[in-house]
């Protein structure tokens, strides 16, 4: 972070030299100007580029450097954010040999990079990094009160723990189970009757914004109705996942800060009255209908849990509205991006589709629904989930980046507080050292032979952590899985699934807060039980 005192020297020593008399304002600007760019250039010749040879000027070298790139002098290497950052960061990493650790600098953010899963782990597992870097975005739309962004402390811990027993336990899984098994027969009904080719992320992410509603604020709507209330709330959650994907160059060059050159701040302004409004509705009528023995016949939602906190769990109602956001927000599109990426995999891949289909029919048979319970019974579906969590993680970067707390060291080099640190899992999960042929598809890796144990992809294993690890690690990993791989096997059940003719699958990708597919999948679908 920069200080007032960093900017001080450069005036001190014009001082020193009489540069500010009247007669020579000119030479003393260009002087000033001159030693600028002369100091630009020397931090810019550090490795790992201008905001890591600020520090090295400032504290001295404390281990060998980190490679990485310079990038350009001042801004560093943002470019390698732009578009598909894990790919051009791991395109880096490769040409720099620095896949075990890479340092670069956004402006004057310093940044490690791994490629690494041991080095992830160390990461990852550290209470050092259990913190998030500050965010503009983040902190304008109150996420820092929210679990994702709230600063590594008691107040931290206390959302973790209400979200661990309350919110994510598993009864509360299995008490929306209905919720989700209803929500899939909709979407069942929806696809079974279009004709032709059909794009399916609209109806995917609609289930999904219903099912979260459901769960978050106890609202029920018909997937094939739309209504004014999830249409206000898409529109919310879309435009904070535009502001919290975009690259904020204000986060990192503070000097911008004052310009707000991409119209960040002012959209985040325009969004927060919207959601604290939306939010502070459904609060009041939960509070209405509990005062009145209402509430009481419905199941608990998240709203009906945080208001029932008591002693040093309750939460203020700002703090409330913040959390409740977040969850909207974080659940509704990882798992449409999952499970678009999954059908689309089903779809370039007939003999694994087939094999799926197998497996449901001997779980299920043939005469009722697939539920929740099968889903435990299975090996095959749940491996196909798993390769394409390695394949196409939605989190390639792991979404949210974390921060040194403190001084550290990571495999074996010096770090300093304040530092960002990154894991590219993308490039771990197709790393050839650490997956065998990594780029076929092929979730027969994952099937479990006699005595062997399961991979986990939960956060213990770093070679497929799509969930993150250690404290930060994703609260919602088991309810996201429960959804995906449910309503995987519920659309599976009913339907074979081909390419469309005229929009063959494309596996293109665009990164915004998720990696989505850039084409949408255009599938056509033959009902299996006629
Ligand atoms: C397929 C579904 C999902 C994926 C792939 C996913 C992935 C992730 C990842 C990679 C992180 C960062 C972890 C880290 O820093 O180590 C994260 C954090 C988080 N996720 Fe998820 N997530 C999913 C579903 C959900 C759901 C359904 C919810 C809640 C309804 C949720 C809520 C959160 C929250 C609150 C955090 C921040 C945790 C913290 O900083 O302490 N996620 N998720």
């Amino acid at each position: 972070m920069k200080t007032e005192i960093d900017g001080l020297w450069v005036f001190a020593l014009a001082a020193k030299c009489r540069a500010f008399s009247s007669d020579n304002l000119f030479s003393s600007v260009s002087l000033l100007v001159l030693l600028w760019v002369g100091m630009a250039f020397l931090c810019w010749t550090y490795p790992g580029g201008p905001a890591w040879g600020r520090y090295r000027l400032k504290r001295g070298a404390k281990s060998k450097p980190i490679p990485g790139p310079r990038g350009f002098p001042v801004l560093g290497s943002m470019n390698l954010m732009a578009s598909l950052a894990h790919r051009r960061l791991a395109a880096a990493a490769e040409r720099f040999g620095a896949k075990r650790l890479m340092a670069f600098s956004l402006g004057e953010t310093r940044v490690i990079v791994t490629c690494n899963p041991d080095v992830a782990k160390e990461i990852l597992n550290s209470s050092v990094f259990a913190d998030r870097p500050v965010k503009e975005s983040a902190y304008s739309l109150m996420f820092n009160r929210a679990i994702g962004f709230a600063p590594y402390g008691v107040y931290w811990r206390t959302l973790r723990r209400i979200a661990a027993t309350h919110l994510f336990c598993p009864k509360q899984i299995s008490n929306s189970a209905a919720q989700r098994f209803h929500i899939a027969a909709q979407m069942v009904s929806i696809f079974g009757s279009c004709r032709g080719e059909i794009r399916v992320r609209d109806t995917l992410k609609r289930a999904s914004l219903n099912n979260i509603m459901c769960s978050v604020f106890g609202r029920k709507y018909e997937l094939d109705s739309p209504n004014n209330e999830t249409d206000e709330l898409r529109e919310l959650v879309e435009e904070g996942y535009e502001l919290l994907g975009k690259l904020n160059w204000s986060d990192h060059l503070p000097w911008l800060s004052g310009f707000d050159p991409q119209n960040i701040r002012l959209r985040c302004s325009q969004l927060v009255p919207k959601v604290n409004q939306f939010v502070n509705r459904i609060i009041a009528e939960h509070r209405a209908e509990a005062q009145t023995g209402e509430r009481k016949k419905a199941a608990m939602d998240f709203v009906d849990v945080l208001l029932s906190l008591d002693g040093p769990d309750k939460l203020s109602e700002p703090d409330m509205i913040a959390v409740l956001w977040e969850m909207i927000f974080r659940g509704t599109d990882t798992v449409a991006v999952l499970i678009e990426w999954i059908l689309a995999r089903i779809v370039l891949h007939p003999e694994i589709q087939s094999k799926v289909h197998e497996e449901i029919d001997r779980v299920v048979g043939k005469s009722r629904r697939v539920t929740e319970e099968d889903i435990q019974a299975m090996v095959y579906l749940p491996s196909v989930v798993k390769e394409v969590l390695r394949v196409h993680p939605p989190g390639p970067l792991l979404s949210w980046s974390r921060l040194a707390i403190t001084d550290t060291t990571v495999d074996g080099r010096h770090v300093p507080s304040g530092t960002t640190a990154m894991v590219n899992m993308w490039a771990i999960s197709r790393d050839p050292e650490v997956w065998s042929d990594p780029l076929k598809f092929k979730p027969d890796r994952f099937v479990t032979k006699d005595a062997e144990v399961e991979f986990s992809v939960l956060g213990s294993d770093l070679r497929l952590a799509p969930f993150g690890s250690g404290r930060r690690v994703c609260p919602g990993k088991a309810l996201g899985l429960t959804t995906v791989s449910y309503w995987v096997a519920s659309l599976l059940q009913e339907f074979l699934w081909v390419a469309a003719d005229e929009n063959p699958v494309d596996l293109s990708e665009v990164l915004r807060l998720s990696c989505e597919m850039a084409t949408p999948l255009m599938v056509k679908l033959r009902p299996r039980h006629v």
